[in-house]
């Protein structure tokens, strides 16, 4: 069933492989990764049991994103606000990701996966930004998928941080204040030289961006299921980028 805006699922499980041309395809698809508590919920489990059931998931959408041919995937696993979450489950997802860095590592490499993060790193404890880097670092040769991970992330911070790097270049004399461009500020965010998202996916039935990629997401597609992150994998990755096939993008020009 859908509700409003959200997009329903085939009946059937989708096949191996959507039949969208691969023009049809979007280079970027970023996902807001939400539900996992409710999934715990209905089940009678605590609220981590959710999470570490989001992690699997994670897995499946990065094999989906690569057997699509989707080139980059950038995923919302923890927002700067989640801090305001309690003390104990914001324990529990530092401890996931602590686990699954070092678990997943070696299989993203295998899978030619190159890893990036974007957000406030500095604010996890130190041996999870050692792990980061490392990850980041062990990666970085690889070219059949570019995963991005967003921890500790806000787009209003983001934006504020590039502000401040214009204000100082230009106290320092090192630019020219005229001569700023949409394309050198969006250098100076978290995303420089990353293609601006294509389509962006929410799950658990919320229609908002909860401070992601706000800048990124000018001319983005949406497409919201009403599925529960934990339950996402090949058929709601399908189902997204059908959608994303027949939307008609349209960037402010005329209609075709
Ligand atoms: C998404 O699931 C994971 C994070 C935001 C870290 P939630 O934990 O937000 O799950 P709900 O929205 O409460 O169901
Ligand atoms: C957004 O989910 C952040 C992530 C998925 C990581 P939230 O569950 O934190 O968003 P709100 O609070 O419902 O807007
Ligand atoms: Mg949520």
């Amino acid at each position: 069933m859908s509700i409003g805006n959200t997009v329903s699922l085939p009946r059937e499980a989708a096949p191996e492989c959507s039949a969208a041309a691969p023009e049809a395809v979007p280079v970027h698809v970023a996902v807001i990764m939400d539900g996992n508590g409710r999934w715990a919920a209905a089940r009678g489990l605590p609220r981590v049991a959710g999470h570490r059931a989001g992690a699997q998931a994670v897995r499946r959408t990065i094999e989906s994103a690569i057997r699509h041919g989707v080139q980059w995937l950038t995923l919302y696993a923890f927002s700067s606000e989640n801090w305001r979450r309690p003390a104990a489950e914001v324990l529990d997802l530092t401890g996931l990701l602590r686990h699954y860095l070092r678990s997943e590592i070696a299989e993203l490499t295998a899978e030619g996966v190159r890893l990036r993060f974007i957000g406030e790193l500095e604010r996890f404890p130190t041996d999870i930004q050692t792990e980061l880097a490392r990850a980041e670092v062990a990666t970085a040769g690889n070219t059949r998928l570019n995963l991005v991970i967003a921890l500790s992330y806000g787009a209003r911070g983001e934006i504020v941080a590039a502000a401040r790097r214009v204000a100082e270049a230009v106290r320092d004399g090192r630019l020219d204040l005229a001569a700023l461009t949409e394309e050198g500020f969006g250098a100076l965010l978290e995303t420089a030289g990353f293609p601006d998202p294509d389509l962006i996916v929410r799950t658990s039935g919320e229609q908002r961006l909860s401070n992601f990629l706000l800048w990124q997401a000018a001319y983005a597609e949406f497409v919201f299921l009403d599925t529960l992150w934990p339950d996402f994998g090949e058929a709601e990755f399908a189902a997204a980028l059908a959608a994303f096939a027949r939307r008609e993008r349209r960037f402010g020009a005329r209609p075709g």
